[in-house]
């Protein structure tokens, strides 16, 4: 492509969305990716990710001319770094794709430019990669704008909220904010809320921190209930019919690539500030070591009542209810740690919203149900709220399946 406007680095589950949506609206976008296969399935017109609405987008920006996608970047006006931000060692932030990215585009910079990140970054990501762009580009120095702008769609509905959710920004300096802002108010209906980088970075990090938070009270409400032998679901309905309490459903722990990552990135810069929030993350965790304790002792429970091993189902695989996502699933986990400590019983393994698994052999819900002398519901897909279950059968019920 000669001279794009937009350099989108890394072209996942944001950044292609979003170089698809910049470029319908007729600005000519280089998407740039370190992987060969992803540059090529793009330039043919389509897709290597499952998101909704994406692919006649892309087929349509490529068509066009507005969207090609290269490995290496070029001299553009406004770059946006869009690349993964993983942990390293003990869940700590990994910024060197974001260095890499940025390091990339270094030699094409010119004064006046837009450098924008996107990706989930630890507070400070932002003044770091200002500096190491003005220790290498002594000559630019003061003379680019930076800024944060972090993503807060949901997959599956990201053509949608990529137009219509409020974005936060913020910038190195007001100026640089007040450029992220015109450029973003090309594509985006949402108001845009305008602020320095740190709070925007930390804007992202605590909106995903206070879901964690707010769900790890529910799972520990869930077992101090367990204990007290009161039933958790009826006792936070009656708790909420109070005007100003809201309090969530408790599940068998916290996953996905967000809620379940994010709070670690402030724990690990402010270990000793952010107790809560550490501890948050602990009793999710701990939540899923727990429901796969409660399944070794229901199994030991039925063997001395019965007098033999039962047959076990395991309803569910996925992070939350509805997909077919297993990052950091505590569903996967605990299915993991009840087979670690298998011993002859037969496990009935299911995830109705996906066909095929390489690891484990998965059984349709309505068989499993039928067959199990042990139901184990661990997440509340929407397949599992109304089936007829037997009652001479033993049922633990993680996610409230059960309790609509
Ligand atoms: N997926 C989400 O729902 C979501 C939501 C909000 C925020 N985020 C954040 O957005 C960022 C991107 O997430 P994603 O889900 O799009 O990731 P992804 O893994 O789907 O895509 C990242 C892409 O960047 C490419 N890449 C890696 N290094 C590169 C480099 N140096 N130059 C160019 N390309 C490079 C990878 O090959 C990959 O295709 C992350 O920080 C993530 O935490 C993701």
């Amino acid at each position: 492509m000669e001279n794009p406007e937009v350099v989108m680095m890394g072209l996942g589950y944001i950044g292609l969305p979003t170089a698809a949506l910049i470029a319908k609206n007729k600005t000519k976008v280089l998407g740039v990716d370190v992987n060969p296969q992803v540059v090529e399935t793009i330039n043919a017109g389509k897709i290597h990710i499952v998101e909704p609405d994406l692919d006649t987008s892309v087929a349509a920006a490529v068509a066009n001319g507005y969207l090609e996608a290269e490995i290496a970047p070029k001299k553009a006006n406004t770059y946006l770094i869009v690349v993964p931000t993983p942990f390293k060692g003990k869940n700590e932030p990994d910024i060197s794709f974001v260095q890499a990215a940025t390091k990339a585009i270094l030699p094409l910079l010119k004064e006046g430019d837009l450098y924008i990140i996107e990706s989930t970054s630890p507070v400070g990501t932002t003044e770091k990669m200002r500096d190491l762009i003005y220790t290498e580009r002594l000559d630019l120095e003061g003379k680019l704008h930076i800024a944060y702008c972090p993503e807060r769609v949901l997959p599956g509905n990201v053509m949608y909220e990529l137009v219509h959710n409020d974005r936060v920004i913020g910038g190195i300096d007001s100026e640089s904010t007040e450029k992220a802002v015109d450029f973003y108010r090309k594509y985006v209906k949402g108001k845009l809320h305008e602020t320095n980088a740190r709070t925007a970075e930390m804007c992202k990090l605590v909106e995903n921190s206070s879901r964690d938070v707010q769900i790890a009270f529910a799972n520990e409400l869930s077992l101090i209930c367990d204990k007290a032998s009161i039933n958790v679901w009826e006792l936070i309905d009656l708790a909420n019919k109070h005007p100003r309490v809201n309090i969530l459903r408790p599940g068998c722990g916290v996953g996905g690539h967000c809620i379940a990552v994010d709070p670690y990135f402030i724990v690990s810069d402010y270990p000793m500030e952010s107790q809560l929030i550490g501890k948050a993350r602990e009793i999710n965790n701990y939540k899923a070591f727990w429901c796969a304790e409660k399944v070794k002792n229901a199994k030991l429970e039925f063997q001395l009542k019965h007098g033999k091993k039962p047959r076990i189902a395991l309803m569910g695989l996925a992070f939350k209810p509805d997909i077919d996502d297993l990052r950091e699933s505590p569903a996967k986990y605990i299915v993991q740690k009840v087979l670690q400590d298998a011993n002859d019983e037969e496990y009935y393994i299911v995830e109705p919203n996906i066909e095929e698994h390489k690891i484990f052999k998965l059984t349709d819900y309505k068989e499993a149900v039928v067959i199990a002398d042990l139901i184990v519901f661990l997440v509340a897909h929407k397949e599992f709220k109304n089936l007829i279950i037997d009652s001479g059968k033993d049922v633990l019920d993680f996610c409230g399946v059960l309790h609509q």
